[in-house]
């Protein structure tokens, strides 16, 4: 990774660069699609079912639900940041679409024969909110949070960014768990042993947790893992962040 400012400034983060080069490319979705098959095979391998589920720390891209939405009837995104939150409304009002390719496929993945046209529209509407969120704050949504809780809450690449050190990333879970019903489902990806990701001119800085650190959180915060896979980076990945893989789990609130 080159030399470059190093952030931890949500502000300055560039919706459209972090699609332009992790999403929405040919390169970027050899990436991509390890991440969805993981997803995939989640959703479909285990009783990760429900009426609400809420995306945390979503960023510009719907990737983390369109296997999920085959399995709620609500979905809620949700960022810290303003200019993500306004993408995703770009996104919802049909300004913006997300990457056909990706939404083809996961139907192929998913088995379903619907248009991208068809299932992105889908997925729109079960769309009922666009929220912001912090996840070092023990009220994650806010004090106008009407405590209504999820079924399912999915969080990709989030944590790791958002916080200093592994027992603050411990404190993120117990955070977003107040959100979780019991017998509600976690599914959370991380990146491991990483430190920097590259968005634009910046290098945004990440905590540098391992696998086993993560399960222990998951553990001691009352879920049981239910799912878990860890994929190594690849080529491309490594021009853009510098993490040794990439970590998903799947836990069942106790
Ligand atoms: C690496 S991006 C991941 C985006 C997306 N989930 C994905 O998998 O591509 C990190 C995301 O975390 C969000 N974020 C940073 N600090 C946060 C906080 N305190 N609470 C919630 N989200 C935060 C950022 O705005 C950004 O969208």
């Amino acid at each position: 990774m080159e030399d470059r400012p190093q952030t931890e400034d949500y502000a300055k983060f560039d919706p459209e660069w972090y699609l332009d080069n992790y999403i929405g490319t040919e390169e970027a979705s050899i990436n991509m699609r390890l991440d969805l098959n993981i997803y995939h095979r989640f959703f479909s391998q285990n009783p990760i079912r429900g009426k609400r589920l809420l995306d945390v720390g979503t960023g510009p891209s719907i990737h983390t639900v369109i296997s999920a939405s085959n399995h709620v009837d609500e979905i809620f995104l949700s960022d810290y940041t303003s200019q993500n939150r306004q993408y995703l409304e770009k996104w919802r009002s049909g300004k913006i679409d997300h990457p056909k390719m990706m939404i083809d496929y996961v139907s192929s993945l998913d088995g379903r024969t619907v248009t991208a046209e068809e299932r992105e529209k889908e997925i729109r509407q079960k769309v009922k909110g666009i929220v912001p969120i912090d996840v070092t704050s023990q009220q994650p949504l806010g004090s106008d949070y009407d405590g209504a809780p999820f079924d399912i809450i999915v969080t990709s690449y989030c944590f790791e960014a958002a916080v200093s050190n592994v027992a603050e990333y411990k404190s993120c879970i117990e955070n977003v768990s107040t959100l979780l019903k019991k017998g509600g489902y976690l599914v959370l990806a991380a990146c491991l042993e990483g430190g920097l990701y590259q968005v634009g001119e910046y290098n945004y800085r990440t905590i540098n947790i391992s696998r086993k650190q993560i399960d222990s959180a998951m553990a001691e915060t009352g879920y049981k893992t239910i799912a878990a896979e860890e994929i190594q980076g690849t080529a491309v990945d490594a021009q853009l962040q510098d993490f040794s893989s990439y970590y998903f789990i799947v836990g069942s609130k106790c």
